[in-house]
């Protein structure tokens, strides 16, 4: 058995990258670019696979070379393709030249096969700690013309079904080009038999998963916003149309970036599938003088032949172990109260404390505030890039606040919106030309604030002298770090006209710079990520940030959907979810407690009201749920998570965890409406060792974890039958978590 290999057959020109999951197959065509042969299950290695660079005579085609008329970029499946010289389906690159010519011609030159993976600089991107874990192809191409090198990097992981990739362009020219498209990924499929996936929605209802099939056209996903997005997720399915959770072929594509994105297929009407992923053309172009380099960022393509839930456990090992990084990567989250829904802008030091003493009472460990503690923002029209303390609301600054919560016994966190700033601010009064606008237009505003020119230096740095000065004073465990509207007017004051299509990737970069630094000179921080709720929960951020605030709708019957769309992609542990008030602040909900807690375990875990509010039965209740979540969170967060009943198809959600050892398993099982005289149920369970014999805590039953599996976990109650009452009686948004220990734990 071998981990993973990248093999080069040089009779044929031919790459073979592969493990025991996946093989991906290319080859260098007889142009010199790069053909896409095969991405599948693994298959056998061999010298020769060029019999798949299929040829044929067609009508209305053009083709390369004069006299032969077989070779036809419009007809082979390629690995980076151009436009316009025989091919017109959408590239991968687009360069602009000084002669106006947009024609490229990327040839193959040489490439290198190493252990490992390389860094990239100045981007979030997976990692290995040991050079046994991947292995890593660069090939190298240039186009005779405007000598521009390309790069493309390939890494596989040893044992995963992953594949990550990006590129490099340099300019060993001696003219400057202009990069108006540069994927970090592309693919050409050899059909179109595939149902397309992807997680949308808006604040509020993030991540809701969408199906469609794919069919000759266009389809895509994309954000122009300057984030990510609460719209479009970067993160895409393909399907089989016969495949579940459990089984048939899936192709999960995932951009490890933060800014405007584009996630793409484009069917011809010969049914090829070309998949694209990276930055957003549209509005991009960036200046490369000669002797410079463009890194894109980098996508990570996961394929199981076996489901969904396979994908998406690929997808969270990768994630989890080798995209986020630091202190926090392995440890389990704090258990946290946050003020924001407590008490918003109304607060006191003494308040905070009171709120702070009754949830450490509870068995809570991290007290955070939000919103609302700097400069004079007492509104949401004021304060933003003063981060310092408002001296009314805490007389003794973040720094004493932080010494009482402390010598409470717990430890403190911080919120932050660093991008940002009011015009009624100190900031914005000294520095008018910071923020992002466009000369002689109106700039628009999102909840009254600006945005800051992150993609200059001179701003990111006052914005960590700032934070640094905070942090350095005071005893901060954690910082949620928001960033509450999308980009308009987008335009740099520091930059000349030609270079303006480069400020949103800047801008990124800038935001990656500020976390770099941060994350390093504070490396026992947790950072949360934050965008008013979900608007940038995506990978990029997963690498400085290992949790993010995954949605501001704290419903626990909106979060099913919610939590279950970010689970395809999105590791438990990084999934931000808090017990709320009731009735709900955004759905005017009434759920029971334990509801709210049961789906807010499947996270990070922590409550977003006062305690002091609730009565003393609740009040016990709460101390129940910490000391269960206390008791189980390494599983929960770090386990084998399974989807077995999706929100989006009935009445009934039901997802679980296994502990690595697959003793000790939890099921988490919501009904949102009740009923009566209602069938039995039961639900196959996943990921149990069929040979051990389960308890079942809240029955008491054993049961073989085959029989679990196959037969299923009975999960009728007090609905099957007459009008439920009396002590079994369930309601409206029942929920349940089953635990099943082996019987030898
Ligand atoms: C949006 C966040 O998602 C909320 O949790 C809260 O931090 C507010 N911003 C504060 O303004």
């Amino acid at each position: 058995m071998y981990k993973m290999n990248i093999r080069f057959h040089e009779t044929t020109k031919t790459f073979h990258l592969f493990n025991d999951r996946l093989s991906y197959i290319i080859c260098v065509l007889e142009n010199g670019h790069l053909g896409q042969l095969y991405c599948g299950k693994r298959i056998h290695d061999k010298e020769d696979f060029t019999y798949l660079v299929e040829k044929a005579p067609r009508p209305m085609t053009s083709y390369v070379y004069e006299g032969d008329r077989t070779f036809s970029l419009e007809h082979i499946r390629q690995e980076y393709p151009v436009y316009g010289s025989t091919d017109y389906r959408h590239p991968a690159v687009e360069i602009l030249q000084e002669n106006g010519s947009r024609i490229s011609d990327f040839r193959y030159v040489s490439h290198t096969i190493s252990e490992g993976k390389p860094l990239l600089p100045g981007l979030p991107a997976t990692y290995t700690e040991a050079d046994d874990e991947a292995a890593t192809l660069c090939i190298a191409l240039k186009d005779p013309v405007t000598q521009i090198r390309l790069e493309l990097l390939y890494t596989i992981f040893a044992g995963e079904g992953a594949l990550a990739r990006s590129a490099r362009l340099v300019n060993e020219g001696s003219l400057p080009v202009h990069l108006l498209t540069a994927m970090s990924f592309s693919l050409d499929l050899p059909d179109k038999d595939y149902v397309w996936m992807q997680l949308s929605g808006a604040w509020a209802r993030e991540r809701h998963i969408k199906n469609r099939p794919l069919e000759q056209g266009i389809l895509a996903i994309d954000s122009m916003r300057g984030n990510s997005s609460h719209e479009h997720n970067p993160f895409m399915v393909l399907k089989r149309p016969s495949a579940t959770e459990t089984q048939g072929e899936v192709l999960g594509f995932s951009l490890i970036y933060s800014g405007n994105y584009r996630i793409q297929a484009e069917v011809d009407t010969h049914d090829t599938t070309r998949i694209t992923v990276g930055i957003n053309p549209s509005g991009f172009d960036w200046k490369l003088e000669p002797g410079e380099n463009f890194q894109t960022p980098e996508a990570v393509m996961v394929y199981s032949a076996n489901g969904l839930n396979d994908m998406s456990q690929t997808f969270h090992r990768l994630y989890r172990r080798r995209l986020a990084r630091g202190y926090w990567r392995d440890r389990p989250r704090p258990i946290l109260n946050n003020n924001w829904e407590a008490t918003y802008f109304d607060f006191t030091e003494d308040r905070l404390v009171e709120i702070a003493a009754k949830a450490k009472e509870c068995g809570v460990e991290l007290f955070v505030l939000d919103d609302g503690w700097f400069g004079e923002r007492s509104n949401d029209y004021a304060g933003l890039g003063d981060w310092f303390a408002n001296k009314d609301r805490l007389p003794n600054g973040i720094a004493g606040l932080s010494q009482r919560i402390e010598a409470l016994g717990m430890k403190f966190g911080l919120w932050f919106e660093p991008e940002m700033v009011n015009k009624d601010s100190d900031l914005y009064r000294a520095h008018p030309d910071w923020i992002l606008q466009t000369p002689g237009r109106r700039t628009s505003h999102g909840r009254n604030q600006f945005v800051l020119d992150f993609s200059r230096k001179e701003v990111v740095d006052c914005i960590y002298g700032m934070m640094e000065t905070i942090l350095s004073q005071s005893k901060i465990s954690y910082i949620k770090w928001d960033m509450n509207r999308s980009i308009t007017e987008c335009y740099s004051a520091a930059l000349p006209a030609d270079r303006q299509g480069e400020v949103f990737h800047r801008y990124i970069l800038g935001v990656y710079d500020l976390y770099e630094r941060l994350t390093s000179a504070f490396p026992h921080v947790l950072f949360e990520s934050c965008a008013s709720g979900g608007g940038r929960f995506d990978p990029g951020l997963l690498y400085y940030a290992p949790q993010g605030w995954a949605s501001d709708d704290s419903d626990a019957v909106e979060r099913l959907k919610i939590q279950y769309g970010t689970s395809m992609c999105y590791p438990i542990s990084s999934i931000g979810s808090h017990v709320s008030v009731c009735p709900n602040h955004q759905v005017f909900r009434q759920t029971p407690l334990h509801t709210r807690a049961n789906v807010a375990y499947f996270g990070t875990f922590g409550y977003e009201l006062d305690l002091n509010g609730l009565p003393e039965e609740e009040l016990r209740e709460v101390k129940e749920q910490i000391a269960f979540m206390k008791e189980y969170r390494e599983i929960l967060q770090f386990g084998t998570f399974y989807r077995l009943k999706s929100p989006f198809e009935g009445n009934e959600t039901v997802w679980m965890s296994v502990s690595d050892d697959k003793k000790t398993a939890l099921v988490g099982w919501y009904r949102v409406l009740n009923g009566v005289n209602m069938p039995y149920t039961r639900v196959q369970l996943q990921g149990l060792n069929p040979d051990m014999v389960y308890t079942n805590l809240r029955s008491g039953t054993t049961h073989y974890g085959d029989e679990l599996m196959n037969l299923g976990l009975l999960t009728s109650d007090a609905t099957s039958g007459e009008v439920p009452s009396g002590e079994k009686a369930c309601g409206d948004f029942e929920s349940r978590i089953y635990i099943l220990k082996a019987k030898e734990c």
